[in-house]
């Protein structure tokens, strides 16, 4: 079993954030998003790993992959124009030799389910594909899919419906056999000018082949947007229980809940409300911290209030309050009475929410 990751794509939602830096290497707690995506195939005991880029941001993915010295062997490949997930999936088709199983991955999304038990699933039954669902509120946003519940066997898949089909909108994580590049081959460019992944995986329903569905009960959020980056901290931040932070200079504070300060950064006259992660190399003074707060290496802190955001590396804010907000690295503030809702980069506001 092989692992691909979809990483491309133009980013469009978080621009300017996005223009010249890619979605995937945002940090949630102080971690890039696609890493975790990285460890979701690594936890499953795949090892062989194949990400799709953009002509865009590749270079930038591919270094900090790199760098970071997985237990993996990888491969990237450039898209050169974004046409589609299923123009993605086929783009990996060098990478997957013919017999050959694989996992598909959209390097954006976090999500909370174990692949070992996905992938046993689709072994069990034999399946031509499996797509992961979970069941939403607008499932008009989404590639839907109506199901057996006896069995799970797909019986309709339908992208972005227009009319109700099913409230079960498909997650980002697809099991394929070889075959679904057959599948890919055919299709035509949807409504959206694209080619659709699901149009390929509804074509295999068409001709009878044994598509499985499995359902997510806990979370999966689409990092894509503002609201989905803060979320998917605050979600991530409240996970994790094991925070420590004996290895950090803390001088005269007060620290509640789940904190954790990295081992040599420096928090002084604080007040710090988990659940909140402080990376490396960071000093913070005179400041209010928290809750569901990420402040990635390397930033100065002085006189802020900072709740429900996060602050990119190599950042100095100072006599400033952020509220629900993204500060893009390099980003200086200074004297900004409230920032909410708000993208910073390059030390202007950006775009408001
Ligand atoms: C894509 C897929 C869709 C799926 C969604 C999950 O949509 O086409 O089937 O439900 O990802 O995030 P897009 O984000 O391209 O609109």
């Amino acid at each position: 079993m092989k692992g691909v990751i979809l990483s491309g794509g133009k980013g469009t939602r978080l621009a300017p954030v996005t223009l010249d830096y890619p979605k995937q290497l945002l940090p949630v707690m102080g971690k890039p998003i696609l890493f975790y995506t990285i460890e979701y195939l690594l936890e499953a005991g795949i090892n062989e790993i194949c990400i799709i880029v953009s002509p865009e941001t590749g270079s930038l993915i591919e270094s900090a992959v790199k760098k970071k010295n997985f237990p993996a062997s990888f491969e990237f490949v450039y898209q050169a124009e974004p046409l589609g997930l299923a123009h993605a999936v086929g783009m990996s088709k060098g990478f997957i030799d013919e017999g050959d199983d694989f996992v598909v991955l959209l390097g954006d999304n976090l999500f909370d389910k174990k692949l070992k038990s996905l992938i046993t699933t689709f072994k069990e039954t034999d399946a031509s594909s499996l797509v992961l669902l979970k069941e939403v509120d607008r499932p008009y946003a989404f590639g839907v899919v109506q199901f057996d519940s006896e069995t799970g066997k797909a019986q309709k898949l339908v992208e972005k419906p227009k009319t109700f089909v099913s409230k079960y909108a498909i997650v980002g994580v697809y099991l394929f056999k070889y075959e679904i590049f057959n599948a890919i081959a055919n299709l035509n460019p949807s409504a959206r000018g694209e080619l659709e992944i699901t149009d390929a995986i509804a074509a295999q329903v068409d001709l009878g082949q044994n598509v499985q569905t499995s359902i997510l009960d806990s979370f999966w959020y689409d990092t894509g947007t503002l609201p989905g980056l803060i979320t998917s901290n605050t979600r991530l931040l409240i996970a994790n229980k094991n925070f420590d932070n004996r290895g950090a200079d803390v001088r005269d504070s007060y620290i509640l809940g789940d904190v954790f300060i990295a081992e040599g950064s420096i928090v002084q006259n604080c007040n710090i409300m988990g659940p909140v992660y402080i990376g490396p190399n960071t000093v913070i003074k005179n400041s209010t911290i928290g809750p569901f707060t990420s402040i990635s290496e390397n930033t100065i802190l002085e006189d802020v209030e900072i709740q429900q955001s996060l602050i990119m590396q190599n950042c100095h804010l100072e006599k400033t309050k952020i509220v629900s907000s993204f500060v893009y690295k390099d980003t200086k503030v200074k004297d900004h009475a409230l920032v909410l809702d708000e993208i910073f980069k390059g030390n202007n506001l950006c775009k408001t929410y």
